[in-house]
């Protein structure tokens, strides 16, 4: 399941996240890259400096963690911390599909959702389209500031070019307590439902049938 979600982060922290990120240094993204992915990366990354990273995780990953859909839609076990990254003209990011392995030692999770936070309007840069190879064949993406996109970790996708400006985003995978996609989007359509259900007929039989039924599908599919 490919599902954007507008406004995971509010105006006044992605202000400030530009405003810390100003003040950051970048380095070539190829030196966080396994060996496939380093013949077709091309992107700066921000230098993790304790102070300033903390803050930026602060406000990011505090919007994102608390965002409902995101949620309900990654039903989130383990959640990295992002990267950082910037695309200036003539960068770009080719065919890959993510790391199946993430971190290292006991800190080690599956990436089962990769997830991108837009920090730069789509008037801010040419290009930089994130493409996303689904079933239903490609997706396009280029979201507002502050947006998020969550796509299965297994897809193949790529970053297009930035042939102007300056594309800035947040990169990060989580580890679903449900590591299969497809058990996920019927997680989370029946989540739909139910909320839906428990507001507009909260006492009704079948609200409990579709809630209890929830509840006992994520306990026979998650693992921990
Ligand atoms: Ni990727």
């Amino acid at each position: 399941m490919l599902l954007t979600i507008p406004g995971v982060i509010p105006k006044p922290q992605l202000e400030r996240i530009g405003q810390l990120l100003v003040r950051g240094e970048f380095k070539d993204g190829k030196l966080s890259a396994g060996r496939e992915a380093q013949r077709v990366k091309s992107n700066q990354e921000l230098v993790q400096e304790p102070d300033l990273y903390t803050a930026l995780n602060n406000l990011l990953m505090g919007c994102l963690i608390q965002n409902p859909i995101y949620q309900q839609a990654v039903l989130p076990r383990r959640i990295a911390a992002p990267y950082y990254a910037r695309y200036t003209a003539g960068m770009r990011y080719g065919d890959h599909i993510d790391d199946p392995i993430m971190g290292a030692g006991a800190d080690q999770y599956r990436s089962d959702v990769s997830i991108t936070v837009f920090l730069s309007d789509p008037g801010d840069y040419e290009g930089g389209e994130l493409v996303i190879r689904s079933s239903y064949g490609e997706q396009c993406i280029k979201l507002n500031a502050g947006d998020a996109v969550l796509y299965p970790s297994s897809s193949l996708h790529h970053i297009n070019e930035v042939t102007q400006g300056e594309r800035r985003v947040a990169v990060t995978w989580a580890q679903s307590l449900v590591r299969d996609p497809g058990q996920r989007e019927l997680l989370y359509q029946l989540c739909q439902a139910r909320e839906k259900l428990l507001v507009e007929r909260p006492d009704s039989e079948e609200t409990a049938w579709i809630s209890n039924s929830y509840a006992n599908l994520v306990r026979m599919w998650s693992e921990l």
